[in-house]
């Protein structure tokens, strides 16, 4: 894995003559789907946009970042902003029909656990939560893209609430929280050779 791990980068130019393949963002998609969440609520939908025309619009509220349009397709992560006991009944519906169980004794009483757990917090700190959820998603979907040698970029140059507008997120009940390029690098891109910069491992680590 180290080596897939050196080998990714911030990519900034992306190659627009070579495509993802819809095997690709599926196993993309997959690894998202896959990672964990608290409570395993998943509070979060992703949207894959291949668009240009859309892009184009969104690369205004980029900052005119060239992966926006550049890169074979843009992950966009947005939070749930209707986190409720509705929601996580909907969750549980799953686990037990998926399971073959019921909603009852020891499940019963987790499923009021963490309806209380959640009811217990404010609007922003639960959209706090989701965004955590959301971003360890992104970072399952960034090893996976490592491992396939697929071009991946996280950004969070962008404004969020103009993301909201264009693509109709408010009235779906949804915010914009972090985005992502997919693709491949293009060779002109200088980013590539540069060496990795990260703090000494004793100034992150703490063993104890
Ligand atoms: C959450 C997050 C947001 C980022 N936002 C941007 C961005 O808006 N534009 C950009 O070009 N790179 C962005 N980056 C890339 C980082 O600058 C890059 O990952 C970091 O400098 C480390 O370099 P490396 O990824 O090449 O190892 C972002 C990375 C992360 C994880």
């Amino acid at each position: 894995m180290k080596e897939h791990l050196i080998w990714r980068y911030g990519v900034k130019r992306y190659d627009t003559q070579r495509k993802v393949t819809p095997e690709d963002i599926r196993e993309l998609q997959n690894a998202i789907r896959l990672a964990p969440s608290s409570y395993g609520l998943q509070p979060f939908k992703v949207l894959f946009i291949s668009d240009q025309e859309l892009r184009a619009k969104l690369s205004i509220a980029s900052f005119h970042q060239p992966q926006v349009t550049e890169a074979s397709c843009l992950a966009v992560f947005a939070v749930e902003t209707d986190i409720n006991e509705i929601f996580i009944d909907a969750y549980f519906n799953e686990i037990c029909q998926t399971r073959g169980v019921k909603l009852e004794g020891n499940l019963l009483k987790h499923r009021d656990s963490v309806v209380s757990s959640i009811n217990r917090k404010s609007e922003e700190e639960k959209c706090n939560w989701a965004s955590h959820q959301a971003y360890l998603a992104l970072g399952f979907m960034l090893m996976e893209a490592a491992y396939l040698k697929i071009d991946v970029n996280a950004m969070e140059g962008f404004m969020p609430l103009q993301y909201d507008e264009i693509l109709g997120l408010k009235d779906s009940g949804l915010r914009a929280a972090v985005i992502a390029g997919i693709g491949h690098r293009h060779s002109d891109d200088l980013y590539q050779h540069q060496v990795k910069v990260r703090r000494p491992e004793n100034e992150i680590f703490i063993n104890l």
